[in-house]
């Protein structure tokens, strides 16, 4: 299909340069193109189609869509394509505490994500060949110099891509599948906001993260109003606003120092209980997820949202973070959590934190962002509608 649209172009380049060249004005025919030869002395006919559409695509190569997912412009008004998993980017940074840079996740979420394709051993499952249609809608628009205004941007363009057409053999729409390319933190107040519009009720959270991110903004001692959204309470404005479920929400990976041993009570309050990153040693990974699964409760009644912060990952594993916390799970400690996960209703997900700078070469973080992501998705299709 790439190679067809890299023809197309190439084509009617070729005709403008004939045209512009030769000074007249008649359209070209396209039956009465020389046959010129390509690279391989194979006859070129613009006549008909020249490859097969079915043509080898390496992995390295295309443009940056989530796992080379088709693009789909979903925040256009007027937009009625069906759609049953939204991928957004939202590339806001700024409620950093400490290094900035997240607002580059997104792209190198999806660079990140060009290797992935195909069937999901554990999870038995092709996230792209099955009932599901996936698309990327590319990054939301916004303003990034006034926080205020870009959450409302960022809550209003999620509402947006969460409404679609009912199907032919439905009455009532369900909202597809969103998964989220942050960004820092502070977007999942806004995504949140989203989907409690959409659900029209509280939405289980599991938060994966080395901080708790329900920190009370007078802990800041910021005085603007704006400053009391940032990237290390979204969640305390959450459970604040009635947006998640109260005492079977959670984190998970917990280990940064705190302000005061009162963000514990704090935290409790609004509603979250916690699985710290020292607890895999008493409990090892299986026994965090029946954990996890204790507390959230059984599958047929919750609705799940999974925010993973990249920071909950060792940094030793995922560098590239505004607030690196040492002593945090590997990378296949949190494959195998998430995949615990299998069978509930995962109704949306994001990954935020991704500071690509800070990355090394070999993109640690931006690939592990994107095989996250991946397992979730594996996770949604599987599920079913
Ligand atoms: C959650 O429930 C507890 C116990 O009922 C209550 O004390 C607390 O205020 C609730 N928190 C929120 C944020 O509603």
């Amino acid at each position: 299909m790439y190679f067809s649209i890299l023809k197309t172009i190439t084509f009617s380049g070729l005709v403008a340069m004939v045209a512009g060249h030769a000074g007249h004005e008649h359209e070209p025919v396209f039956g009465q193109m020389p046959i010129v030869s390509g690279p391989s002395d194979i006859p070129v006919n613009f006549d008909r189609p020249v490859l097969d559409k079915d043509v080898y695509m390496p992995s390295f190569a295309g443009i940056s869509t989530f796992a080379h997912l088709p693009y789909l412009q979903c925040f256009e008004e007027g937009i009625v394509e069906d759609y049953d998993i939204a991928v957004i980017g939202a590339p806001y940074d700024i409620g950093v505490t400490f290094r900035t840079g997240a607002r580059f996740g997104p792209s190198a979420i999806r660079e990140g994500s060009k290797r992935i394709k195909g069937f999901n051993y554990e999870i038995k499952v092709n996230p792209f060949k099955s009932w599901a249609k996936l698309v990327d809608c590319g990054d939301i628009p916004f303003e990034p110099f006034d926080a205020e205004h870009a959450m409302g941007q960022i809550e209003a363009h999620a509402k947006y891509v969460l409404q679609r057409p009912p199907k032919p053999d439905q009455q009532v729409a369900t909202p597809p599948r969103l998964v989220t390319l942050g960004g820092d933190h502070t977007i999942l107040l806004p995504v949140l906001r989203a989907m409690h519009a959409a659900y029209k009720k509280p939405i289980t959270v599991i938060h994966f993260d080395s901080h708790l991110d329900t920190w009370a903004p007078e802990i800041y001692n910021v005085k603007a109003k704006q400053s009391r959204f940032n990237h290390g309470n979204p969640l305390y404005h959450a459970a604040k606003e009635g947006l998640t479920t109260n005492g079977t929400s959670m984190h998970v990976g917990i280990r940064s120092s705190l302000y005061d041993e009162e963000d514990i009570q704090r935290d409790e309050a609004l509603g979250f209980r916690m699985v710290k990153a020292n607890d895999i040693f008493t409990m090892g990974v299986e026994g965090m997820v029946e954990r996890i699964k204790e507390v959230i409760g059984p599958k047929e009644d919750t609705l799940l949202y999974l925010s993973i912060d990249i920071d909950v990952i060792d940094p030793s594993m995922a560098p590239a973070t505004g607030t690196p916390e040492s002593g945090g799970l590997l990378t296949r400690e949190l494959k195998y959590i998430l995949r615990g996960l299998n069978g509930y209703d995962i109704v949306g997900m994001d990954v935020v934190e991704v500071a690509p700078a800070y990355d090394t070469q070999a993109q640690l973080t931006s690939f592990l962002a994107a095989d996250l992501i991946y397992e979730i998705m594996s996770m949604m299709v599987k599920r079913g509608e």
